[in-house]
């Protein structure tokens, strides 16, 4: 064949490989339930449940969802679709990750929503603000010290399987399924010097004793150390009273940077008090 006509030949060869490539769309077909991942295989959330779910941890537009372990990618589309929010799915499976991603296509997302393939422990997923899991309890408890690691207020939301004894704070039903929420506590234990503002200054020594958003502890305001009642962190919040001669004293602060800021009501003083707490 001469060289010329070798030439014309590649090129229509060429051209016609293009333009299957543009007018047959290639479609990925539907996964089946079981299809296998790392750690466990692909059992979706029922999509009820995954809107109930992203609800109860109050997604707004604001958010960016990751999903970990993310199938068939209904629950990145979903945040973005139904609540705004930008999203990302992390995914094993790559023939997952390519439904996720025609998904995203079709449903015109693919700007808001991203689908990776990797293996949940290598991937940097610590600027979500909604982490999404429907995994099982070995794996959930392998990664919990990254999930507590996270910005404090961060939500966690899980699909029937839980957190060892890292309790959750909220949960929703749908159809006797439970979905769980969990908002990832500030670390506050220690021992703390709380200094109180005001005419009638006062330092008060207190010590926190946290397990995940749990807390309890003793704080010395007169002479002998009292029991913390009400203790509890959310998010970077903490809240504890304290009951110096039966006088009910309530601290509600905040941490920022590194220290405790908030305020003290006294039963009979009209007036807040401030306080800062330091380590
Ligand atoms: C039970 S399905 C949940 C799917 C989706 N999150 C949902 O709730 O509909 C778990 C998914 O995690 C994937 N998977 C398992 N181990 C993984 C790992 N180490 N890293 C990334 N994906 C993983 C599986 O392939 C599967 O698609």
């Amino acid at each position: 064949m001469s060289t010329s006509k070798l030439r014309r030949r590649l090129l229509l060869a060429g051209t016609s490989m293009m333009f299957a490539g543009t007018t047959v769309a290639q479609t990925v077909a539907e996964p089946v339930f079981g299809t296998p991942g790392k750690d466990s295989g692909w059992i979706p959330t029922p999509e009820g449940m995954v809107e109930a779910m992203l609800r109860l941890g109050k997604t707004t537009r604001e958010d960016y969802v990751v999903d970990l372990g993310s199938g068939d990618g209904r629950i990145p589309i979903l945040a973005a679709q139904v609540f705004g929010a930008r999203s990302m799915g992390v995914e094993y499976n790559p023939d997952l990750v390519a439904f996720s991603q025609q998904r995203a296509r079709n449903a015109g997302l693919a700007e808001r929503v991203r689908f990776i393939q990797g293996d949940v422990f290598e991937v940097d997923f610590s600027s979500a603000t909604v982490v999404t899991l429907f995994m099982p309890p070995a794996f959930n408890q392998k990664l919990r010290p990254r999930l507590l690691a996270m910005k404090p207020g961060t939500r966690i939301l899980s699909f029937i399987f839980g957190m060892g004894d890292w309790e959750p704070d909220e949960s929703v039903f749908v159809e006797d399924q439970r979905g769980m929420l969990w908002i990832v506590p500030a670390q506050m234990g220690g021992a703390w010097t709380v200094n109180v503002e005001g005419p009638d200054p006062a330092r008060y020594a207190l010590r926190l004793d946290q397990q995940h958003q749990k807390l309890e502890g003793r704080i010395t305001i007169d002479t002998a150390p009292l029991p913390l009642f009400d203790a509890r962190i959310d998010a970077n919040r903490v809240r504890f009273t304290a009951l110096p001669n039966g006088r009910r004293h309530d601290f509600d602060g905040r941490l920022v940077g590194g220290r405790i800021e908030g305020t003290l009501r006294v039963t009979g003083v009209p007036a807040l008090r401030r306080f800062s707490a330091a380590r």
